[in-house]
């Protein structure tokens, strides 16, 4: 116990920033006793006065680039978001020697294959845990206890935000604005909620596991792109009928055309177990060929759970300061190119909901423009008419079809005139291949 403490300075003192701070103050016997070391926050980066917080006695400095010139200073923990500002100082860290930590997912994704490469080149160790799925130990398993494994597929909920809101939307039938609220007051969205919402912060974090699962770079425009901003109530209800519950799902699989890799509100069978991850939690599947499936689940967001992915990781450093292999599993040079499957080729089952003219002869003429294209109907809903429009709406569960195939019978279909324009598409994920 006679080593020296770790010196952590803390840039940003945000959600996550303060509660990394709380943990390593109220925990620090604890921290003590499984690092072999005291974990000391010897230097703290806040732009601005906070009256309510405690830095013990750290020093504080309204410039986080003094963090990184600090020559007292071990790790740099870097806790501000962005990818201007944290490039810098992160990059400027690890020139000056200095081990990183930080929960940042958008900066990993669009410049870790950079930093990790200049961060093996230095010989310090840049970690990220707290990045993706918040207080769950997925980088870990992925980098180190799945090591042994021929990985084919990583899939979860990996956007607490978006799961918070589809979960109170379809269990209370809230409108989603007010959700968003909600979740924005309880510190589960990011200040600017558009990456929550559009897809973006999944995407990121898709990127980063796909790069530790497959060993491929890091690729900000890699994955397919959709949101939860256009699913619907009433979406929610006619899948929840069908025996569904609709999640934001991030998909990586390996296919004998290349890997997928899509972000996209999806329906799972209500049985399965991540169909039952409600609110903030978080949940990924990974498929190894020698330990077979793995479900991780637990809190995605929140000061307190992410500042526990950020806490371990400075644990680990603490430990073992000479590193615990690449940061994303293989070392920087040996991560390789993989083909990606387009996303018109990405085959799978389809929900469909069509608006349709009350009248004879509309189901027969869907049928046939989905048969002449191969497109079998595994189930179908159709609802009585709402009273006075003359329109009903007709859903379909539809078994596999490539993208392409299926948006070019729906343009076909909507060509009808008896259909309307306007339809909801999206994908179902049974996950029993
Ligand atoms: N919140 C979560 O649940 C969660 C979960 C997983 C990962 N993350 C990631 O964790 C990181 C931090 O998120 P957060 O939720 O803690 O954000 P946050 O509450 O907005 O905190 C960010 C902090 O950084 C400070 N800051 C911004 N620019 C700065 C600068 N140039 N110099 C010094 N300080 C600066 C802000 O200062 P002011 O107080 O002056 O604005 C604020 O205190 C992000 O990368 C985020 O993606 C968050």
């Amino acid at each position: 116990m006679s080593q020296k403490p770790l010196n952590i300075a803390i840039c940003g003192v945000g959600t996550v920033g303060i509660s990394t701070i709380e943990i390593l103050r109220d925990q620090r016997e604890a921290l003590l006793s499984r690092s072999g070391r005291s974990l000391l926050v010897s230097h703290v980066g806040a732009r601005r006065e906070h009256t309510d917080h405690d830095y013990g006695d750290a020093r504080v400095s309204r410039d986080v680039m003094d963090l990184a010139r600090d020559p007292d200073v071990d790790v740099l923990v870097e806790l501000i978001g962005g990818t201007s500002v944290a490039y810098d100082l992160i990059k400027l860290a690890i020139q000056q020697g200095k081990h990183v930590v930080t929960a940042n997912k958008a900066l990993i994704a669009e410049h870790g294959n950079e930093l990790t490469a200049l961060a093996e080149t230095a010989g310090v160790q840049i970690r990220f845990e707290a990045a993706v799925a918040g207080g769950i130990p997925i980088i870990k398993t992925l980098r180190e206890s799945m090591a042994a494994n021929d990985v084919s597929e990583v899939a979860g909920i990996i956007n607490g935000t978006g799961n918070f809101i589809l979960t109170e939307m379809s269990t209370k039938r809230r409108a989603f604005d007010d959700v968003l609220s909600e979740a924005q007051a309880l510190g589960y969205a990011e200040a600017d909620p558009t990456f929550d919402i559009d897809g973006t912060d999944a995407a990121h974090k898709l990127a980063i596991l796909a790069s530790l699962a497959f060993g491929i770079p890091l690729s900000i425009d890699a994955p397919m792109k959709q949101g939860i901003q256009d699913v619907s109530p009433e979406d929610l209800e006619y899948a929840a009928s069908m025996g569904y519950r609709v999640k934001h799902l991030g998909i990586a699989r390996q296919t004998n055309q290349g890997i997928e890799m899509r972000v996209h509100p999806t329906l799972i069978p209500e049985q399965k177990q991540i169909a039952a991850v409600d609110g903030v939690l978080n949940a990924v599947m990974v498929s190894g060929d020698a330990v077979g499936e793995l479900l991780l689940v637990g809190p995605g967001a929140g000061g307190a759970a992410t500042a526990s992915s950020v806490c371990a990781d400075l644990v680990d450093i603490a430990r073992n300061p000479g590193g615990s292999g690449p940061a994303l599993g293989v070392p920087a040079s040996q991560l390789s190119e993989q083909a990606l499957v387009p996303s018109e080729q990405i085959a799978s089952e389809w929900y469909v909901r069509l608006t349709a003219a009350d009248q004879s002869g509309v189901m027969s003429d869907i049928t046939q423009v989905l048969a002449n294209r191969d497109i079998s109907i595994e189930s179908m809903l159709q609802k009585p008419p709402a009273p006075g429009s003359g329109k009903v709406p007709i859903v379909l569960l539809t078994h596999m079809a490539p993208q392409s195939v299926m948006t070019d019978a729906l343009s076909e279909i909507t060509a009808l005139g008896e259909v309307e324009p306007d339809f909801a598409l999206m994908r179902v994920e049974a996950f029993d291949r």
